[in-house]
């Protein structure tokens, strides 16, 4: 389903989160593991604030491992509990619970001594749509408990779903907006399917996709598509060359542009080429964190 996000809409969505995050002892705040800057919402900090939280870099499978570490070092060094998963082959999924008790040690050890009774963890999901919240939480619970695909906000009646031994979570995720003011931040987010529909045409988002394809991994590229085209040949070579290949072809023998941006699109979203994180975490820190 594909959500306008109007500012009512986050306003509505901010609250609701807000009011839920009084039910919980701790956060998972999801980000896909190929974009963990551009997954986030712009809001993430002022909603969720001191609360303890674990970061689940989630979708791994689709990931550049060596820049997922260098992610996970700089979540915790902002104080949170990073952890990398594959919810949709319910990889890493122990790990969760065990962040998930780490980041609560201190407060449950408060509780202890106090002679308040040893209880549950009560967690909550919060992201943006597409990052893998229903997943996960089908994963988790192990069985089908959140439908897969989005509405704004949090609408259901709610219930808790026990994990493992020591968490209950709430079985509605939280769902907040993407970012939608930077250019290169959307065309992120278009390829990798955290956005279907389009904020950034889709012919910029394909040619986003090949450049940084042929800048990180021009020998699997060319590889993967048999195409003789050089490095530093035009983008618009890149898309003869695939589109000839592939028998995307219009009438008089021309490539059909279009089919060309579709399959590439697809093909990058999907992992199909390789695996890559386009939040590569040096550029991300030059160019956003000052
Ligand atoms: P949401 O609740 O946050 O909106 O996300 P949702 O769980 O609906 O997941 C969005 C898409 O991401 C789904 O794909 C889901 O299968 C996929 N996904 C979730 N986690 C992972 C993961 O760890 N690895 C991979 N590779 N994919 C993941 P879809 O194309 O919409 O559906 P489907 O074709 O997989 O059924």
């Amino acid at each position: 389903m594909v959500i306008q996000w109007y500012p009512g809409h986050m306003a509505k969505a901010k609250r609701q989160v807000t009011e839920q995050l009084k039910k919980v002892d701790v956060v998972f705040e999801l980000v896909d593991a190929r974009i963990p800057y551009s997954s986030r919402n712009p809001m993430i900090d002022e909603v969720i604030q001191q609360k303890p939280r674990v970061v689940i870099l989630n979708k791994k499978d689709m990931a550049n491992l060596a820049e997922l570490e260098k992610w996970a070092t700089y979540f915790a060094e902002q104080g949170f509990y990073p952890v990398a998963v594959d919810a949709k082959h319910g990889k890493n999924l122990k790990q969760v619970e065990q962040a998930a008790i780490k980041a609560t040690e201190e407060k449950f050890a408060r509780e202890r001594s106090k002679g308040l009774k040893p209880r549950a963890i009560r967690a909550m999901i919060v992201g943006i749509p597409n990052v893998g919240k229903s997943t996960l939480i089908n994963k988790l619970a192990n069985r089908a408990i959140a439908k897969t695909g989005n509405t704004p906000g949090v609408t259901k009646q709610q219930q808790w779903i026990k994990i493992g031994k020591s968490l209950q979570l709430l079985d509605t995720p939280g769902i907040l907006w993407p970012k939608f003011e930077d250019q290169l931040v959307g065309k992120k987010l278009s390829i990798t399917g955290a956005i279907k529909d389009s904020i950034v045409h889709l012919d910029e988002v394909a040619i986003y996709g090949l450049e940084f394809l042929r800048a990180h991994d021009y020998d699997n590229l060319v590889k993967h598509y048999n195409v003789d085209v050089s490095q530093d040949d035009d983008n618009i070579a890149w898309f003869e060359a695939i589109g000839r290949r592939r028998g995307l072809l219009q009438r008089g023998n021309e490539v059909d542009y279009e089919a060309v941006i579709e399959l590439i699109i697809n093909e990058i979203r999907n992992a199909k080429i390789g695996t890559y994180t386009f939040d590569i975490f040096s550029e991300i820190e030059r160019d956003y964190f000052g």
